[in-house]
């Protein structure tokens, strides 16, 4: 089947709007990634992404990137081995950090944001007599991670700690970055810094995690990234740096948008006032450009008629706009989207939706469904990995039991 027939096959499994993630898609890109970075660069999946994905990411990558204990809870449900998970996020807690100690005996690699967090770990290892290993986040001048002058005291006063060993730096400072001048200072100053721990306090860094927060263009108009092109200048990058150990890049977008589509209805059409609207029934809540600004821009889509779930080559072309199913006029995912014909009953496919529209929807807005989920692979065909779920239970107080 190619991809319009494998779409048109779960529209006709009648779950609009639904996410289609193309597992085969998702891991050749991965592979096409790492053939380019070489392997010295070993990748960890930012499963915020999309979580949906972490089987398939592993098949490719060496690790996840599990920010939160409803991201870990995600990993011990598939049994994912702690050697593959770096426990990151801004806020751990004490019963959180013990949940993930005693799941993985000590395995794995925690991120350190804090002073508060570095002695959280410390307690919390020495109290099951383990010693875990630990990056320490270097921050880009926000809430997340620590200063220089913070991961300098913590190197210089390391042996006071016997239960926690420092690995090496994690740094992220954004997604969705377009100039590679901004990767190339951000792999300087990490250089210098790791150079300097070295000389200053013998602090050899076996290991460097860095989140590029590499680029997907998402709109029609704009500039097409070649991943040939961009990973071939950013692995010049890393040759560059006198840093020799272990590096690990943290990526999520980069990996998982172009996978996905999202698939919603046209169920209304009118004219208000000379302007045509089409009503879909998804909406904002379910599809999340980076870098959308009021609708204006137009992503990469596909017009499929309703009856025949073919792409619409017929009839005249005129713009319209579509609007989702919620109760806000914020609620417009494209202005004047150049569309065929009569459009009532017709399909929208979004695609690059594979990363962040999952997870960053305001799903619960309206308390309206969120979306099915398919799979499709060449091994297994097409899935229905997660049905409809309503949100009006999440939305209402609990009843009061007799
Ligand atoms: C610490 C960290 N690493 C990696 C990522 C993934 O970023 P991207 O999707 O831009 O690759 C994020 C995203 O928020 C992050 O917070």
């Amino acid at each position: 089947m190619n991809r319009q027939e494998i779409i048109k096959s779960c529209i006709e499994m009648g779950n609009t709007p639904f996410y289609l993630f193309d597992l085969d898609r998702f891991r050749e890109r991965i592979q096409k990634i790492k053939s380019i970075l070489g392997e010295k660069v070993s990748l960890c999946y930012a499963m915020k992404a999309n979580p949906f994905l972490i089987l398939p990411a592993l098949e490719e990558v060496d690790r996840l990137e599990v920010c939160s204990p409803g991201e870990f809870s995600i990993c011990k449900e598939h049994q994912i081995p702690m050697e593959n998970i770096v426990l990151s996020g801004v806020y751990k807690e004490e019963k959180d950090v013990e949940n993930v100690l005693r799941y993985g005996n000590g395995r794995g690699v925690y991120t350190v944001e804090s002073l508060g967090q570095f002695q959280l770990l410390e307690r919390e290892a020495r109290k099951y007599n383990l010693c875990i290993s630990v990056l320490l986040r270097l921050t880009s001048g926000n809430q997340f991670g620590m200063d220089e002058q913070m991961i300098r005291e913590l190197i210089r006063e390391r042996e006071t700690f016997p239960h926690v060993k420092i690995l090496g730096l994690q740094y992220y400072s954004g997604t969705q970055k377009k100039r590679k001048k901004v990767l190339e200072e951000e792999i300087l100053r990490l250089d210098v810094l790791l150079k300097d721990l070295r000389e200053q306090y013998d602090f050899h860094a076996e290991e460097l995690e860095y989140g590029p927060g590499f680029y997907v263009s998402y709109f029609q108009k704009e500039e097409e990234e070649q991943v040939t092109e961009a990973m071939e200048d950013f692995r010049g990058l890393l040759e560059g740096m006198e840093f020799s150990g272990k590096i690990t890049l943290e990526i999520g977008r980069y990996l998982a948008a172009e996978c996905g589509v999202y698939v919603t209805r046209i169920v209304d059409v009118k004219e208000n006032q000379g302007q045509r609207y089409g009503i879909a029934d998804g909406g904002i809540h379910h599809l999340n450009y980076y870098g959308q600004t009021m609708a204006m821009k137009v992503p990469w889509y596909m017009q499929l008629d309703g009856e025949t779930g073919e792409e619409k080559q017929e009839g005249k072309e005129s713009p319209v706009t579509i609007c989702g199913a919620l109760c806000t006029v914020s609620d417009v995912l494209v202005k004047n989207l150049p569309l065929k014909g009569n459009i009532l009953g017709d399909f929208l496919v979004f695609e690059r939706a594979g990363a962040y529209s999952v997870t960053e929807g305001i799903y619960l807005f309206l308390s309206r469904d969120l979306p099915a989920i398919c799979f499709n692979s060449r091994e297994k065909g097409i899935e229905l990995i997660r049905d409809i779920i309503p949100s009006s239970q999440l939305n209402m107080r609990r009843r009061n039991r007799k």
